[in-house]
Formats: C-alpha cells, sequence, structure tokens
C-alpha cells in the first residue's frame, strides 16, 4: 500500500507516520516542503505520490485563534479534505480524515452518537463540521475525535505538568467534560483498521479514549500520576467555572462521544483514558 500522510509533525501525524510504515511506503512531506492550503501545490503532491491512502493530520487547531480568522480555518478544515476527498475517488484510494467534538453544542446529557445533530459554537466547530459535510456521500473514512494529548507537542497533559512546575496554586474548569485520547492510542487504532474489510465502505465514527472525565479532575490525575511529582512547586487546585476563563471562542461543556460504532464495525476501542495516561506518563 503507498500512503500518502500530510501532518506529520503533529500529534496524530508523528504518531501516524511510525505505524502506517508497517503497511508499505509512505511519501510524508513536512510542512515546510508542502503547505496544504497551497491547494495547487497540495493537488499535485497527490498526484505525484500516486497514493492507495490518503491521511489528513493537518488542521487548523488554534480554536480562539479561528474567530479571528475564519477563511483560514475554513482553508484548512473545509476546503482541504474536499479537495484530498476529491482526489481519493478519482484514484480510488481510501481517505482518511479527522474531526472533532467541538461539532456538538455540549448541551447534551450522554455521550454523543454519530447520528446526533451538530450544532457548533464556534469557528473552529463550524469550519470542522463543513469538512465533514464535504465528506459526506463518499468513501472517506472520518474519525471525531477529543481532546488529543501527547507530550511531544503543547498539549493539556504537557502544559499541566509544565504549570505544576511553575505555579504553586492552579485553577482549573470543572464544568468541560470530554474524552481524553492519547494519540499514541488513536494512530495505533487508525493503523490498524485502515486494513480492515469495512474500511473501504468509508463512514463517519467516534474514537476517542475510553470514558470521560472534566478537565479539573483531569488535571488532578496527571499531578497524581507524573512519575516526576518531587519536582511540583504546585500546592493547591481549585475548581472552577468555564466563566473565569473567558476565551473568544465557546468550548462545548459536556460532549463526550459514543464509541461503539466503531468497535462494532472495526472491533476498535480505545483503552480507557487513565490507563493511557499512566501509560503516556510512564506512571
Ligand atoms: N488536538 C485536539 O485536542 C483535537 C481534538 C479533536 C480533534 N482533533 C483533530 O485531530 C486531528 C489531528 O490533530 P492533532 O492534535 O494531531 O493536531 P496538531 O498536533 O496541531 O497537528 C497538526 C499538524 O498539521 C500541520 N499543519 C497545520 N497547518 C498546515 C499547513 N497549512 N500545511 C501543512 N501542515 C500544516 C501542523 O504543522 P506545525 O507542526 O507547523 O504546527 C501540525 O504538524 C486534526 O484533524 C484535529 O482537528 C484534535
Amino acid at each position: 500500500m503507498r500512503t500518502l500522510l500530510l501532518g506529520r509533525q503533529g500529534q496524530v501525524g508523528s504518531e501516524l507516520l511510525i505505524r502506517l510504515a508497517a503497511h508499505g511506503e509512505v511519501t510524508a512531506p513536512a510542512r515546510a516542503v508542502l503547505d496544504v492550503s497551497d491547494l495547487h501545490a497540495l493537488r499535485r503532491a497527490v498526484v505525484d505520490a500516486a497514493p492507495d491512502l490518503i491521511v489528513n493530520a493537518t488542521a487548523w487547531n488554534d480554536v480562539d485563534g479561528a474567530e479571528r480568522d475564519p477563511k483560514g480555518a475554513y482553508r484548512l478544515n473545509r476546503d482541504v479534505p474536499a479537495l484530498l476527498g476529491e482526489e481519493a475517488a478519482r484514484r480510488g484510494a481510501l481517505f482518511v480524515h479527522f474531526s472533532t467534538d467541538f461539532v456538538f453544542d455540549g448541551k447534551g446529557d450522554r455521550p454523543y452518537r454519530e447520528e446526533d445533530r451538530t450544532n457548533p459554537s464556534s469557528i473552529y466547530g463550524s469550519s470542522k463540521r463543513a469538512g465533514e459535510e464535504v465528506l459526506e456521500g463518499s468513501s472517506a473514512l472520518v474519525f471525531r475525535t477529543a481532546w488529543v494529548w501527547s507530550l511531544t507537542r503543547k498539549s493539556f497533559v504537557s502544559t499541566m505538568l509544565s504549570l505544576a512546575r511553575s505555579k504553586e496554586e492552579l485553577s482549573v474548569v470543572d464544568d468541560q467534560v470530554g474524552n481524553p485520547t492519547y494519540a499514541a492510542d488513536l494512530a495505533e487504532a487508525v493503523a490498524t483498521l485502515v486494513t480492515h474489510e469495512a474500511a473501504r465502505a468509508g463512514g463517519l465514527f467516534h474514537l476517542a479514549g475510553g470514558g470521560s472525565v472534566s478537565r479539573y479532575e483531569f488535571a488532578r490525575a496527571i499531578f497524581a500520576l507524573d512519575p516526576r511529582k518531587d519536582e511540583h512547586v504546585l500546592r493547591a487546585v481549585h475548581p472552577v467555572k468555564s466563566e473565569a476563563f473567558p476565551t473568544p471562542a465557546v468550548r462545548p461543556k459536556h460532549a463526550p462521544l459514543d464509541c461503539e460504532k466503531a468497535a462494532r464495525v472495526f472491533g476498535v476501542r480505545l483503552r480507557d483514558w487513565r490507563e493511557a495516561l499512566a501509560a503516556g506518563l510512564g506512571a
């Protein structure tokens, strides 16, 4: 299998790069070589790579920045997957793309299923939803995931670990609930299921870490499981409401994803967030 992977330096992309190599040749241009927002260059890259599998791990992920630059967010989150979906269909290649829990408003009282009504409350969420819409009816595989973390880039986990070493007191929101997803686990699952018979049919799937938790409880687990706790200067962590941290973009409050469909179709389920956190931290 010949793969074109975009976003090789990202949290998910870097983990995918390691795992997709097991399936054959991988072409994975870095951002410095291919800016995917240059759609002509992107199309040329697809033609040159002649892939059987295209994986798009690039995105406009700056949630607050998207409010200031909707055009930029839509270019990355809608126009790029639209072009890749079109090129994949032309070549009969499988296209894998990622979306987000931010397509929901977070006002529900149970984990969201794939068919639940979307209602994004930010430009980032709307642009990612637009990226799903352009792929509807195609044979692309779209995975909605959430709260992706790794230690290799800035993430909630790496930020908390660094704050524990620099602050004596910290306030963390306790009214945002989601599924922490370890980038390595997500990449492992995706690299496995692309070879599954059912992958060819495409579709929209929720794929996130098992279990859900508030940001506050997640932060406490990070501090508790940090194997280098002796370096902490942190003495107190306070739960606060989202209103205590006004941001340009509104975040969904209760947006855990129900991942049963992926388990049913592909037999793939990401482990519980706490187990993944312990493993990722080397606890
Ligand atoms: N992170 C989360 O919490 C989260 C939650 C839900 C869904 N998702 C989705 O999951 C997917 C993977 O996310 P991630 O956390 O792995 O993202 P990430 O770590 O931010 O990686 C994205 C990668 O895309 C690259 N990129 C951005 N703009 C580009 C451009 N114009 N040309 C070429 N490359 C460009 C970035 O380059 P640089 O290395 O130069 O920055 C980065 O390497 C995305 O679709 C994202 O929307 C993420």
